[in-house]
Order: structure tokens, then C-alpha cells, then sequence
């Protein structure tokens, strides 16, 4: 176990992402009864869903010994249904599940597994599924092309000078203005604003390597549909502003932000 894994253990398994996980629940059929959660971390998701929807078996598979040893689990649930598996391998028949959840983690397997990984995961998700079965998605999302104009504290503009020398993925640029108005890509600034809480802690290295900012809603769909899903519903999560707020980050903006997670739908 890493100091990482175990600090990553402990953010997935934070109660307070219950709210937006039931947005994933709602998704999923009532008469559902094989859930694959590929990447299920802790199985705050797996928890949510057995609860809910009770005659359901929810299998979780994670490549992290230490989350698939510390889930969260409810008297419903044990350990039978949780497999360690590294995508894009999928230890299931084709055609044998009625729903793949996917959260925070395509954006993972994109980032570490590079697009081949990736593609070859989408694929793998789309031999499992059922005629008709369906894949959600809760991800991080891009913001989208274009900067924005942000008033930021001195002591924030100090810290995306130091997140300028950490990010590992591409070079950040931005311009301070006047008063403390610092102009910025939206990408630039999400994978900031997104990845401020990790300085300082044993994760920091780990997202300094990741960008927070994978696809758009568009092009998520785009990729889904040319892997022959049929895309139903696409949606934002969580009001940026908010999630500022939860990180007592003060602002001003000059433009609106928009949501800090994506969440996916398609059938086959
Ligand atoms: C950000 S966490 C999200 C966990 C969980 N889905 C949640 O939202 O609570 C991503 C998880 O995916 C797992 N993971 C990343 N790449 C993977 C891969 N290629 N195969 C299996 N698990 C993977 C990690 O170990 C981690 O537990």
C-alpha cells in the first residue's frame, strides 16, 4: 500500500459524494440486475446502489488491492463481488451485464493507459454488455476551448505560480492583469482549481501527472457513439461555484465556469 493509495481511499470514501453519486442511481434501470463497477475505488457507488435497488448484484473490480480491502460495505454486501482486474482487461462473458458504471475513471485510464488503454477499455465495456445495457459515466470534464478572466487573492496567484512549476502534463500559462485579474485558459484553470487541494499531500505527485480536464460532454459522446453506444443523456454535476465554496476559495469571474463533473449516458 502507498501513502497515495491510502490518502485516495480516504477522498473516495467521504460521505459528502454521496449527493452526486445518486445522480449515477438515478440512471440505472430499477430492473437491473448485473451492475459492473469498473474502477469501484472504495464502493461508496456499490453501497448507494445495493441500498437502493436490493435484488441487484453489484460487482466491483479495481487493480488497488488496498481499495478492494477497505470498501465501504453495508450488510448486503460483501466480498464475493469484487474482483482486482487492470482495464482494459474485463474478466466477464460478452453479453452478461446489464450496467457498467464508470466513475472517475476513464479520465484515470486515459491519463496512465494513454489512448490505446483507453479505447481498448470502451471496447471491452461494449463486450460485456447485454443487448440493450447500459454504460454510465461520471467523469471529470473539460471546460472547453477559450480563456476567462479570474480575480483571484495574492495568495491564490502564489499558488498557481508553484502549480505552473508541479503540473506535469503541459505547460501553464497565464497573465496577471491589474488588480489581481489573472487571464487564463479555462482547461489551465480547471486543472488548477481541481488539483489545489492535493498540495502538500502524498497525492500531489500522482496529480500532478493526470489532467483534470479529459473530454467534453461533446466529445465523450463523440468517442461513445464511434464505438457504436447511442448516447442519452449528458449532463453537468456539481455547480463549480460550489465546489469553490466547499474549498473556501474566493473569486470573482468575468464568464461563468461550467460544471466541475460530466455524467454520460448510452445504451447499445
Ligand atoms: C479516482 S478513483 C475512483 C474510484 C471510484 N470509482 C469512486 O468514484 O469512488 C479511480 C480508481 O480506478 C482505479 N483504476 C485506475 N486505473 C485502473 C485500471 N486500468 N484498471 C482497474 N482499476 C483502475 C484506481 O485504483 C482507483 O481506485
Amino acid at each position: 500500500m502507498s501513502a497515495s493509495e491510502k490518502e485516495m481511499a480516504q477522498l473516495m470514501g467521504n460521505k459528502n459524494r454521496k449527493q452526486f453519486l445518486q445522480k449515477v442511481v438515478d440512471l440505472i434501470p430499477k430492473a437491473a440486475t448485473r451492475i459492473f463497477d469498473i474502477g469501484c475505488g472504495v464502493g461508496l457507488l456499490r453501497w448507494l446502489i445495493v441500498e437502493q435497488i436490493p435484488q441487484t448484484s453489484v460487482i466491483g473490480m479495481d487493480m488497488s488491492w488496498y481499495m478492494l480491502t477497505h470498501q465501504v460495505i453495508t450488510p448486503n454486501m460483501n466480498y464475493l463481488s469484487l474482483v482486482q482486474g487492470i482495464a482494459p482487461n474485463i474478466p466477464f462473458k460478452e453479453n452478461s451485464l446489464d450496467v457498467v458504471v464508470a466513475i472517475l475513471f476513464l479520465s484515470e485510464v486515459l491519463c496512465f493507459s494513454g489512448k490505446k488503454g483507453f479505447f481498448d477499455t470502451i471496447k471491452q465495456v461494449k463486450r460485456v454488455l447485454k443487448d440493450g445495457g447500459l454504460l454510465v459515466v461520471l467523469d471529470h470534464q473539460s471546460p472547453g476551448e477559450g480563456n476567462i478572466e479570474i480575480r483571484l487573492s495574492n495568495s491564490m496567484i502564489k499558488k498557481l505560480r508553484q502549480f505552473q512549476t508541479l503540473f506535469q502534463v503541459r505547460d501553464i500559462e497565464f497573465e496577471v492583469l491589474p488588480n489581481s485579474w489573472t487571464r487564463i485558459t479555462l482547461c489551465d484553470l480547471y486543472d488548477f482549481l481541481t488539483k489545489i487541494w492535493s498540495f502538500g499531500t502524498a497525492l500531489e505527485d500522482e496529480e500532478m501527472q493526470e489532467s483534470h480536464t479529459p473530454f467534453t460532454g461533446e466529445e465523450l459522446s463523440k468517442i461513445l457513439t464511434q464505438k457504436g453506444f447511442s448516447v442519452n443523456f449528458v449532463d453537468g454535476v456539481v455547480e463549480f461555484e460550489d465546489y469553490l465554496r466547499g474549498y473556501k476559495i474566493g473569486y470573482q469571474i468575468k464568464g461563468t465556469l461550467p460544471n466541475r463533473f460530466l455524467i454520460v449516458s448510452a445504451k447499445i
